[in-house]
């Protein structure tokens, strides 16, 4: 039907004949000659109605936007004043000479000109894709998959599918269950991720799996997160934990390289607790060069002055963000601040105003005036490069919410001040994190999953002592997204069974929901560990995207529903009685 695409016509085709198929971009008439920009997946091209040939003129006059059509015409040089040469079929146009149209469209809901309310885009999805944008981010989603296929395949792994009927496997969502019409009442889980079978592949000997594949968890929904969305899944055996981690790093380097030809450069490592205590957060965004300031020994004499205990200090942390004077903030950014902070349970957000670097005495201003003396100005000048004019904002409470409060305060600072450098990237590698948090009613449960290993292989200390057990896991986070996280894997039934018993798993339930692995364990299980890389993730950051459902052709929306199929729906009871379900 088409002799080239509509983007791939050249100045080398001129007086040439061009069949091409496509869709009405834009229609500028200009009363004896219409203009049609013509759109296909490749591009755009200028196609141009002469009134001269009357049939096509007429023809061409019933074209509307968005008309699916096919031309046949001459390729022609534009005049030199007439060329375009942002558009790679700038300088030509085609002058038609037969025009089909095979389906005229009517006026669409949609305006790309303008940002169109997302319940409209959902609904009209196919047309929202038509958006270049969207388009383009498809196509580097592909270019993608295709360089990680590439990559994987080039070093020896074995792409295998894993079931997607299958049973639960914890990763810390709800499942969405699958009734069973042949086994009434009883169910099938999607996949939250393929962890349990990829183990099982390594104790069939695999050795390197990997997988592009779909994964599903029943989970509040945010501008990374969807219901359903993709995994590059890997595992291997025989290896160690840094080692994966250097293949890990090869293989996105090898894709920022092919994608937006840069050299990520090499991923610097922080433990949990680093982060947590100079970011404030396990995904910290290392673009934002403000880091939380320790100031708990400075101020240690002064603890009655923050409310603050004494023979508490495991608890209490004095800590604060030292702002440059570059960063020009306001009183009244500084009231904003000090109200959000309170979102966060901070009851005050004090300040010290550098005036006067030289100056001990009288150069130090703000809301702890009382306390600072000169041997504590000593010591913040020895501590911290303080300039004139610079801010140091202190909190001073419990040490998880002064963590968490100075974290969040961190990157609201670095956000209102465009701290963030465009196509800048920095990766980092967050590792050792704790095996268990404590929830609210005090029991344990997993940070990574229950397959995750212990740093140190000894059950006696683990048991002793699980709060304090580190685990051999390790998150990739890019400016500030966790785009990965893996682990090194129990492969001990010993062990397996430990965890399952401090998660308070009972023995049944073991039995019941992992009886299958357990077994699997004893047959001879390899040392083994892997990975999961949130494809839609880097696909986000690669394409400067600001929301998952910009990479994914058909998302779910916030409230995880389908706007054009109308998905979930209701389903007859006939069909609910058949599933077993409901009762007659
Ligand atoms: P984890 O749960 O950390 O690990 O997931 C790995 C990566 O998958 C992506 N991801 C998501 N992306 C979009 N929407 C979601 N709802 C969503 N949930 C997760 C993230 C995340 O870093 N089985 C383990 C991996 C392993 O241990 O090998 C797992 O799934 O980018």
């Amino acid at each position: 039907m088409r002799t080239k695409y509509c983007g791939q016509v050249k100045l080398s085709d001129v007086n040439n004949y061009v069949q091409l198929c496509g869709w009405v971009n834009k229609i500028r008439d200009l009363g004896n000659i219409i203009f049609v920009d013509m759109r296909d997946k490749e591009g755009i091209v200028q196609v141009v109605f002469n009134s001269k040939n009357k049939k096509i003129f007429q023809e061409s006059c019933l074209l509307k936007q968005e008309a699916c059509i096919q031309i046949l015409g001459i390729v022609k040089e534009r005049e030199k004043k007439n060329k375009n040469l942002i558009l790679p079929t700038g300088e030509i146009e085609v002058l038609v000479e037969k025009l089909k149209i095979f389906n005229n469209s009517k006026p669409l809901p949609l305006d790309f000109n303008y940002e169109n309310n997302e319940e409209i885009r959902f609904k009209y999805r196919y047309l929202d894709l038509r958006n270049l944008k969207l388009f383009n981010n498809l196509k580097i989603r592909n270019n993608i998959s295709i360089l990680i296929r590439n990559f994987m395949n080039k070093n020896g792994f074995l792409d295998i599918e894993t079931p997607i009927l299958t049973k639960s496997t914890p990763e810390g969502a709800k499942d969405y269950l699958i009734p069973s019409r042949i086994h009434k009442g009883k169910f099938y889980a999607l996949p939250q991720s393929p962890q349990l079978f990829k183990q099982l592949l390594m104790i069939s000997g695999f050795d390197k799996y990997y997988q592009i594949v779909k994964c599903f968890r029943d989970e509040d929904l945010r501008s990374d997160r969807q219901p359903e969305f993709t995994q590059i899944d890997i595992e291997m055996s025989f290896i160690k934990e840094k080692k994966i981690r250097q293949f890990i790093e090869k293989m996105i380097r090898y894709v920022w390289k092919n994608i937006v030809n840069l050299d990520i450069g090499k991923f610097p490592v922080l433990t949990y607790f680093q982060a947590i205590n100079d970011y404030g957060s396990d995904k910290p965004d290392l673009r934002n060069p403000i880091k939380i300031i320790e100031l708990s020994h400075i101020f240690k004499k002064n603890l009655s002055f923050f409310n603050l205990k004494k023979n508490d200090d495991q608890n209490y942390r004095i800590a604060g963000l030292h702002i440059s004077y570059n960063l020009k903030i306001s009183r009244k950014k500084i009231e904003e601040y000090k109200i959000y902070i309170a979102k966060y349970n901070i009851k005050k957000l004090y300040l010290i105003k550098v005036t006067d670097v030289l100056n001990k005495t009288h150069g130090f201003k703000g809301s702890i005036n009382s306390i600072l003396s000169i041997d504590v100005i000593k010591k913040l000048l020895n501590e911290i490069n303080l300039k004139n004019n610079d801010l140091i904002l202190i909190v001073a409470d419990n040490r998880n919410i002064v963590n968490h409060a100075l974290g969040k305060l961190r990157e609201k600072i670095g956000k209102n001040f465009d701290i963030f450098k465009k196509n800048q990237w920095k990766p980092v590698w967050i590792i050792d994190f704790p095996m268990f948090k404590k929830d609210e009613a005090g029991n344990f449960n997993s940070v990574h999953h229950p397959f995750t290993a212990p740093k140190k292989d000894n059950i006696t200390e683990l048991k002793k002592d699980p709060e304090k057990t580190l685990s051999n896991s390790y998150d990739l986070v890019i400016n500030g997204c966790e785009v990965g996280g893996g682990s090194m894997r129990i492969n001990t039934k010993e062990m397996q069974k430990t965890i399952f018993s401090i998660l308070k798993i009972s023995k049944e339930l073991q039995e019941k929901s992992f009886g299958f692995f357990l077994k699997a364990l004893n047959y001879g299980t390899p040392p083994h560990g892997g990975i999961a890389i949130g494809l839609d993730r880097i696909t986000m950051l690669l394409t400067n995207s600001k929301s998952i459902k910009d990479v994914i052709a058909f998302p779910k929306s916030t409230s995880a529903t389908c706007l054009m199929t109308k998905s979930p729906n209701t389903i007859k009871n006939i069909e609910l009685i058949e599933l077993g379900i409901k009762k007659i």
